[in-house]
């Protein structure tokens, strides 16, 4: 195991360190503080080269300027609040609209634009901390948030959370990697193989907003129970949620959620053979299929990032859930933490 640490670069007079997990199979993980974003991610394919499963950025001008948040650590709330507002016990918080001007996603974008701090936690391990002012975007609460990466010698990449607040508030944090199985740089997804365990996915009205919590997958193109092709119904418009969605861009309820690990995905590069499985603590996960990239966008080795050219699997709870506290647990009492811990585990 080895760890390395060199200056990234600066941004407003802060110095931006770059981090390297190695394992002792050779992958690695490449996690800079901006964002606390995983940047890339070395894994081995089966002519057993080592290769980059993510796109994003490789230059602080592209994490900065150019970010469709690839890689970064997402907060205070990830996805979507309606209407940019939500109360707790009465209050009204009214929250940055950074998403068409009506809505608030990923937070207002404070958590993955701010450069958090990186250090060693053990020869594997790597903890990044951030400390948000009560009020930033709207939110209540000074939250002290974590994210530890650890990789170990079974390929899998660990990622725990933790968060508390001096002030009851809602909270929700994930990472927003974007993976090709394929290889950063070698065309769309569609070919890859997925699995989603979930009965029930959230579906979304046209400005993607959840309708309601749940609705069944059964005879959708939303039906990953058994493994598919991502591209197999992606552009089924006969359907008003791929429509909404433009793709998928929706949660997925995973089943038997109930705190502890469970599989909720396992995606496989048609071209690769590496297959990666997706384990969390947390009940929903957002599958989306970069339905918004459309070339404008340079991304590693200034190539394009070009619809459909990766995917996510957010780990989180159900979207919009501050507006229906009933869904799943989203609000923290002063001094309460909150844990998740999401696992991607990779092998051929
Ligand atoms: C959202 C998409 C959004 C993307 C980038 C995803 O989590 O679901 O709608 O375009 O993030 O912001």
């Amino acid at each position: 195991m080895a760890i390395t640490k060199s200056l990234y670069g600066e941004l407003n007079g802060v110095k931006v360190y770059t981090f390297t997990l190695e394992n002792k199979n050779g992958m690695k993980a490449e996690i800079i503080e901006k964002g606390a974003t995983l940047e890339k991610l070395f894994v081995k394919d089966k002519n057993g080269n080592f290769i980059d499963v993510l796109s994003g950025h490789d230059t602080l001008e592209g994490h900065t300027e150019r970010s469709d948040y690839q890689g970064v650590v997402v907060g205070q709330y990830a996805n979507r609040i309606k209407g940019g507002k939500f109360s707790i016990d009465g209050t009204e918080y009214t929250l940055t609209k950074n998403d068409n001007g009506i809505t608030c996603l990923h937070g207002g974008g404070e958590y993955s634009s701010a450069v958090w701090t990186g250090t060693e936690t053990s020869d594997k391990s790597l903890t990044f901390t951030y400390f948000s002012k009560d009020g930033t975007d709207g939110f209540p609460g000074n939250v002290k948030a974590s994210v530890t990466y650890e990789l170990t010698d079974n390929d899998e990449l660990i990622l725990a959370y933790n968060a508390i607040s001096d002030k009851k508030t809602v909270i929700n944090l994930t990472n927003h990697a974007y993976f090709n199985l394929n290889g950063f740089d070698s065309g769309d997804i569609l070919d890859h193989d997925l699995q989603i365990d979930a009965d029930y996915f959230t579906p979304i009205d046209e400005t993607s907003i959840p309708l309601k919590m749940a609705e069944a997958v059964n005879n959708t193109p939303f039906d990953f129970r058994t493994t598919k092709k991502i591209g197999k119904d992606i552009n089924n418009t006969d359907c008003v949620q791929i429509k909404n969605g433009n793709g998928y861009d929706h949660n997925f309820i995973i089943n038997d959620s109930d705190g502890t690990l469970k599989t909720c995905a396992v995606a496989k590069g048609d071209k690769s053979g590496i297959t990666m499985e997706v384990k969390t603590t947390l009940p929903g996960v957002q599958f989306y299929t970069g339905n918004f990239l459309d070339g404008t966008i340079l991304g590693k080795q200034e190539k394009p990032l070009t619809k459909r050219c990766s995917f996510c699997l957010e780990t989180q709870v159900f979207p919009d859930s501050p507006n229906h506290q009933d869904w799943c647990k989203c609000v923290y009492d002063k001094d309460e933490e909150y844990k998740s811990q999401t696992v991607f585990a990779f092998s051929l």
